[in-house]
C-alpha cells in the first residue's frame, strides 16, 4: 500500500520503539520522514534506514520544535502529517504518595507541554496548505485507572487525550484532523527486561488483555498510518484506542 505517496510526515521521538517502527511503515508506504529525536545516534540512524532526513530536536524545547518544522518544511515544501509521538516513563514517577514534584513536571514537560508545542507549531503549516493530519501519542492509562500507578504520566496522557480532541474540533473545517493514538501496553525490550526479572508483574498485567499479549511496535505503526492516510478521512476528535480490547473487558478469556 502507498497511501502516503509524497506525504511529508515528522516523528518526534523516531529513534525508539513505536516512532522507529512507523518511520519505517510511512516510508513504506511512501512517504518522506522527518526523524526528530533528542538522542542523535538513534535518530540519525532511524532516518539512514528510512532514507529520510534527521533532525535534533528536544520536544520540551520551544525553539526547537519550531525549527524542527521548518527544516521538514524547507526541506521537503510541506508538513503534511505529525507524529507527536516521543515521551518518557521515568521510574521515580509511581504513585502520588512517592512521586516528587521534580518527577512530576519533568513527565509533565516531555509528555504533555511537548504536545501543545508540536500542535502549537505544525498547525499554521496545516492551515495554509488546508490539510493535515496529527497523531497525538496519549495511552490506555488516559482512559483507565491502574492500581499500579505513574501518577504524572497518567495526568499527561489524560491532558494529550483532552487537548487533542479540543484541537479535532477546532480545525476540524479547515482540512486538518487531529487525533489521540492511545496503544495498550507494547512489547518493548525494557518491558521484556523488566517481565523477566518478574514473572508475577508480567502476569498480572496480561491478565487483563483479552488478546492475551502485548503489542508489537509495528502494530501500532499500522494504525498510525491509517490515521495519517486519506483511509481515515471521518476520523478527527478520537481517542484512538489499540489496546488488544483492554479498556473494553471485564473478565477475559482464560
Ligand atoms: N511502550 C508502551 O507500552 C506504550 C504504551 C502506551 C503509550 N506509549 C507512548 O508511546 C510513545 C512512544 O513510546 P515508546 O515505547 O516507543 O518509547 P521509547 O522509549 O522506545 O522511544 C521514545 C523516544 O523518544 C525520545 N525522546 C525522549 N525524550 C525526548 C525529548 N525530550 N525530545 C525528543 N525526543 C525524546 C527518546 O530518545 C526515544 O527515542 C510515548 O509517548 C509513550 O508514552 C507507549
Amino acid at each position: 500500500m502507498e497511501r502516503l505517496q509524497d506525504r511529508v510526515a515528522v516523528i518526534t521521538g523516531a529513534g525508539s520503539g513505536i516512532g522507529l517502527a512507523t518511520a519505517h511503515r510511512f516510508a513504506q508506504e511512501g512517504a518522506r520522514v522527518v526523524c526528530a529525536d533528542v538522542d542523535e545516534d538513534s535518530g540519525a540512524k532511524a532516518a539512514a534506514e528510512v532514507g529520510g532526513l534527521f533532525v535534533r530536536a528536544d520536544v520540551t524545547s520551544a525553539d526547537d520544535v519550531a525549527r524542527m518544522y521548518r527544516t521538514a518544511y524547507d526541506t521537503y515544501g510541506s508538513v503534511d502529517i505529525a507524529f507527536n509521538n516521543a515521551g518518557i516513563s521515568p521510574p521515580d514517577d509511581d504513585s502520588i504518595l512517592e512521586t516528587g514534584i521534580d518527577a512530576w513536571r519533568r513527565v509533565q514537560e516531555v509528555n504533555l507541554t511537548s504536545v501543545y508545542l508540536c500542535c502549537k507549531h505544525v498547525i499554521p503549516y496545516m492551515r495554509r496548505q488546508g490539510k493535515g493530519s496529527i497523531i497525538n501519542t496519549a495511552s490506555f492509562v488516559a482512559v483507565m485507572g491502574s492500581a499500579t500507578s505513574q501518577i504524572s504520566y497518567t495526568a499527561s496522557k489524560g491532558g494529550v487525550l483532552a487537548m487533542t480532541r479540543e484541537l479535532g474540533v477546532q480545525f476540524a473545517r479547515e482540512g486538518i484532523r487531529v487525533n489521540a493514538l492511545c496503544p495498550g501496553p507494547v512489547n518493548t525490550p525494557l518491558l521484556q527486561e523488566l517481565f523477566a526479572k518478574d514473572p508475577e508483574r508480567a502476569q498480572r498485567r496480561l491478565v487483563h488483555v483479552p488478546l492475551g499479549r502485548f503489542a508489537e511496535a509495528s502494530e501500532i505503526a499500522a494504525a498510525v498510518a491509517f490515521l495519517a492516510s486519506d483511509d481515515s478521512s471521518f476520523i478527527t476528535a478520537s481517542e484512538f484506542l489499540v489496546d488488544g480490547g483492554i479498556s473494553g473487558a471485564y473478565v477475559t478469556p482464560l
